[in-house]
Formats: C-alpha cells, structure tokens, sequence
C-alpha cells in the first residue's frame, strides 16, 4: 500500500536570520550546565510533561519511539533510587573503575554519594525499549540506542529553555532501576535525570570546552 502523504513546507527564512536567530539561540545554550546540586523547589508536573513531550517529539528509527520516561516525584521511590544508585556508585569508584577513569572524573569533584536523587524535585529515568509485544506479537524496534539518545538530547535542551537543569546520571549497572520503576524486561534503564532548579549555592567544575575546529571536517580539507 503506498503511503499515505501530506503536503509540509517552512517558512522561508534568509541567511542574516537564521544567523541572528542561531546566535541567539547558542548564546542560551552555552549556559547549559550539567548540575549536581540541586534545590529542592518544586516543578509543577505539567512543565516536567511538556518537557517530556518536547523529548517524546524526537526523530525515532521507523517512527518507534523506543523510549519509556519515568517521572518520580514519589519522594520513596527517590529515596529507593538513591540508595540503589548510591550502593552501585560506591562499588564503582571503590573497586570497578580502573584509575584512568578515577582520575578522568577527578575534574567534576563527583564520588559515590548522590544527595541529588532525594533533593531534586523529580527524577526521569528514562529507558530504551528494544523490542514490544503488540497484539500479541513480538515486534523489533528499529536503532533504539541511536534514538533514545536523541530523545535524551531534545530533553536536555527543553529543560534549559525552560530555566532547569538536569544531569544525565549514568550508576552502572542500572538494573535496579527497571526493578525501582517496574518496567518490564525489554525495557533497559538508558539515563537516569534529576530535573529542577540549581540550589543557590551551585557550583560547577570550570571545564575547558573543546573548539568546534577540533571537532569538524569539510570535505576533505586538512586531510593529509
Ligand atoms: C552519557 C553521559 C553519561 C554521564 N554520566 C554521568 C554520571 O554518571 N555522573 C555525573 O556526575 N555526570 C555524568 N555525565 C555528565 C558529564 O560529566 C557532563 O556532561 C560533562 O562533564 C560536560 O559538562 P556540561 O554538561 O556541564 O557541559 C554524563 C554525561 C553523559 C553525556
């Protein structure tokens, strides 16, 4: 069966505004910050939800959305996630990380403890979904890492624009978060992301940020 099309068309916008309105745009951006202390103020569960749709919006391999988020403002189930991450956390940074990952994370002051998970208003654990039963029938999902992480990225951004922070909190192994939240087994914990204000007194690692230049290639200039 052919598919069934729609006309789509933007409005045309020249070259001097797309640079204005980009430059606009990167200036907002290049005040993103991953934060790791948080205020306790809350967020209204409808900004947290537009900021989830804003995310759930994302491009997806075969228009799957292979993705599961999970708010928790339950502040149980923030502690359980907290503890679970805590005790994973410790193990890593007493005993699984090798010292060239101890001294690449030395810069962001990070250790195994992450008061963060309780204090953080919210908590999307966000879980990519690799494969889902419908109608009875299992059905593959199409690059669910490749689009999880896009989901991840249109998330990140939607919480700046709308004056949050987040982290992207990686406790491996994540298990414990499919068991926290009850997912099922075809859903892997991919991100786990605080969402909120930054407490007054945050601060954040001054960290040399890589030029663009390093970064890019046209064609095939400056290859030998
Ligand atoms: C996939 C991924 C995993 C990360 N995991 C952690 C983590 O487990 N704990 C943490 O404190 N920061 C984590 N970060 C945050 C990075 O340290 C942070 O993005 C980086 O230092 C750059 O800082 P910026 O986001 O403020 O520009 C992670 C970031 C990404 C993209």
């Amino acid at each position: 069966m052919p598919a069934e099309m729609m006309p789509h068309s933007l409005p045309f916008r020249d070259a001097d505004w797309q640079r204005a309105r980009l430059d606009q745009f990167a200036a907002e951006m290049q005040q993103r910050r991953t934060i790791r202390n948080f205020s306790d103020r809350p967020v209204p569960r409808d900004v947290i939800e537009r900021i989830l749709a804003i995310a759930h919006g994302a491009p997806s391999g075969a228009n799957r959305k292979p993705w599961r988020f999970v708010a928790v403002d339950d502040p149980t189930m923030k502690r359980e996630i907290r503890v679970a991450a805590e005790k994973e956390e410790r193990e890593n940074y007493e005993r699984r990380f090798p010292d060239e990952w101890l001294a690449a994370l030395e810069p962001f002051g990070t250790n195994w403890e992450k008061p963060y998970l309780e204090i953080a208003p919210c908590l999307v654990v966000l879980f990519r979904v690799d494969w889902e039963e419908i109608d009875g029938k299992h059905v593959k999902n199409y690059y669910p890492i490749e689009s999880t992480g896009l989901a991840a990225g249109f998330f990140i951004t939607a919480c700046h624009l709308a004056g949050l922070a987040t982290l992207t909190h990686t406790p491996n192994p994540m298990e414990f978060l499919r068991e926290i939240c009850r997912r099922p087994k075809n859903e892997k914990p991919y991100l786990l992301m605080p969402i909120g204000y930054p407490a007054d007194d945050c601060q954040v690692p001054k960290l040399q940020k890589l030029p663009l230049a390093a970064r890019l290639q046209w064609n095939r200039e400056g290859v030998i």
